[in-house]
């Protein structure tokens, strides 16, 4: 069985990579450590790169279709990974994620219609109702000390005034929780229950952590799955994010058919050949590099957590159940949000991203990416607990 090295630190500067050459544009000086946009610091497994060579020594780039062996990836993944029986034929493509939650917009809703999300969430959630004209509703999360639950009795009011569509972040970034089966019936429930649809953005559903498991809200049973646009890529999991190739798994054939009418209005459906041979070989052969890459997670979260425990208990950090971005409470610091994101950005020269981004509920919380070599989370967390230690 091959080693795959996640030590190995990998200089991305001037590689156009928005991690590091944004730096000082969104930190105010070149100094920070960026620990903030959603992409690792690892290479990408071998096979992948070489599959992309391979494909890249064939002269031609020009317009490619995406072939079956793209739509049985997609569904041979879920099958193994997930349990998920899915046909081919209710795969279709998006050009990320983000994308795919605007075509659902654009496909499912009209303007002024509700669309309910759960804060703080990904932000994107916000800009891809409210830029298209659509009524954003917000259901928060309850936050029990970092724990968080989601607020059953506020979904339904909401539902119960009228909501068309909700934005379903499954797992959960930036709470980093794994939905459980219970609360995944209850949600479907209510769904069905109030003619809610839902799309279940599952960007984050292979990197579930400390032996959780994730469940596709679709195979809960039929009813749910023939309400659910479920978004899934191998962006995250095995950090092509620059390829820009994603899936969407959808059920109804109505449902289908309108996703396909908005992809082909827009013609953004052609998508990148090199996404194509990723996705698949990623898909076809990625499990044992994916199953090392969880357990190098789960050390960087162990030592981040007894680091940061030992020295500064009142840090809260939530369970981390899924992703690799831990979400941190610096409340006892007393600090308003300014005064908090200057510390970390000054003091600490962290780059992370700030609580309030995520909406209602992220005041006194960063969010830190931990998907970066050892030595890297350990400075990260030198620079962050001699900063916490210059105030006492
Ligand atoms: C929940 C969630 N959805 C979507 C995305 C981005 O997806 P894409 O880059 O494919 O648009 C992210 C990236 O951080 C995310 O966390």
């Amino acid at each position: 069985m091959k080693k795959y090295d996640f030590d190995k630190v990998i200089d991305r500067a001037g590689t156009g990579a928005i991690k590091y050459d944004m730096v000082e544009m969104l930190f105010g000086q070149e100094d920070v450590l960026p620990m903030w946009v959603a992409d690792m610091d690892f290479e990408v497994p071998d096979f992948i790169v070489d599959a992309i060579k391979e494909r890249a020594g064939h002269p031609v780039y020009g317009y490619t279709r995406r072939t079956e062996s793209f739509f049985e990836a997609v569904s041979g993944w879920m099958k193994k990974r997930h349990s998920w029986n899915v046909s081919p034929g209710d795969v279709d493509f998006s050009p990320g994620i983000v994308p795919a939650l605007v075509l659902s917009v654009l496909a499912y809703t009209n303007p002024g219609d509700r669309i309910l999300v759960q804060s703080p969430v990904y932000f994107p959630f916000f800009s891809s109702i409210e830029n298209h004209g659509r009524a954003l509703v917000n259901n928060q999360l309850s936050d029990d000390h970092g724990n968080y639950t989601m607020d059953f009795d506020d979904l339904e009011s909401k539902f119960r005034d009228g909501v068309k569509m909700m934005m379903f972040c499954h797992p959960h970034n930036p709470v980093g929780r794994a939905w459980s089966g219970e609360e995944l019936e209850k949600l479907a429930e209510l769904a069905v229950k109030y003619d809610v649809l839902v799309v279940s953005d599952e960007i984050h559903s292979d990197l579930l952590l400390f032996g959780n498991k994730h469940i596709p809200l679709a195979t809960l049973d039929r009813k749910i799955a023939r309400r659910t646009i479920t978004c899934v890529a191998p962006s995250k999991t095995f950090n092509l994010a620059g390829l820009h190739t994603s899936a969407l798994v959808i059920e109804d054939k109505q449902l289908m058919k309108r996703y396909k009418k908005v992809l082909g209005d827009t013609h953004i459906g052609g998508g990148n050949l090199f996404g194509f041979t990723a996705l698949e070989v990623a898909y076809q052969s990625g499990e044992e590099w994916l199953t090392q890459l969880l357990n190098y997670l789960e050390q960087n979260f162990l030592l981040l957590r007894q680091r940061v425990n030992e020295a500064f208990p009142q840090v809260r950090i939530s369970p981390l159940e899924a992703t690799y971005l831990v979400w941190l409470n610096f409340e006892f610091l007393g600090l308003d949000d300014k005064e908090l994101f200057r510390f970390m950005t000054e003091k600490a020269r962290l780059g992370f991203v700030d609580g309030p981004r995520f909406g209602s509920g992220g005041e006194g919380y960063m969010r830190m990416n931990i998907a970066a070599p050892r030595s890297v989370i350990n400075e990260a967390l030198d620079r962050l607990l001699h900063a916490l230690g210059s105030l006492s």
